[in-house]
């Protein structure tokens, strides 16, 4: 039997920062149950666009795409061949980062959505969905929205959902690095999520 596979899609700026940090763990945790894993830095992307143009071309085609030439299309385009899809990010604002967003507004490709009569079918069906995203303060000042907003995306794809939260995240880059109940954590987290699978 094939493995399963995780993307993990990293959101934050700071290459050593907590994001990267806490997927290297939870990558290592589901690498250790067999899972195939794939870390993809967003902040790395080559970008035809600040973010969706609201073309609605994605709507006009037969498969899920976005209809953009550049690596984030390349890029969206593949997630449906990953069984869970671990978003990764900073809170920045109260929400995720913009490399997250800029990337997943353009996830609006992986859906069909039937405007006269509500029907929604989607390439990322069965897909489990997990988030691990940090903050500088408590899980109201934006950690909870983050959470909440993947969890709808859960509920569209009918996949499990899962969430590492992690709040009063040190500021200094590198700052949970040496920090062993949350490496401990992190990896529990990516070994559950990898045997959920
Ligand atoms: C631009 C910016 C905005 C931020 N906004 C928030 C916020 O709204 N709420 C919060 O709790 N922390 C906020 N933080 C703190 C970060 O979420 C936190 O330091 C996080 O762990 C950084 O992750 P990183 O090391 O991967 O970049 C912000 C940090 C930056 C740089």
């Amino acid at each position: 039997m094939n493995p399963k596979k995780i993307m993990i899609l990293c959101g934050s700026p700071r290459p050593k920062g907590n994001t990267h940090t806490l997927a290297d763990w939870a990558a290592e945790g589901a690498k250790s149950a067999g899972t195939e894993v794939e870390k993809v830095d967003l902040t790395r992307l080559r970008y035809a666009s600040h973010g969706c143009t609201s073309c609605y071309g994605c709507q006009k085609l037969k498969e899920y795409r976005c209809v953009l030439k550049d690596e984030a299309s390349e890029l969206l385009a593949r997630i449906p061949g990953f069984d869970a899809l671990v978003i990764a990010t900073p809170v920045y604002f109260l929400g995720p980062s913009a490399q997250i967003k800029v990337l997943l507004d353009r996830g609006y490709s992986l859906f069909k959505f039937n405007l006269e009569t509500g029907a929604v079918s989607t390439a990322l069906k069965g897909t489990a969905i997990a988030v691990i995203a940090s903050a500088g303060a408590d899980v109201s000042q934006g950690l909870k929205a983050v959470e909440d907003t993947y969890r709808a995306l859960a509920s569209f794809t009918g996949g499990s959902f899962s969430s590492l939260l992690v709040p009063q995240a040190p500021h200094e880059t590198g700052g949970l690095s040496n920090n062993s109940a949350m490496r401990e954590k992190a990896v529990a987290f990516g070994r559950k999520l990898a045997s959920s699978l």
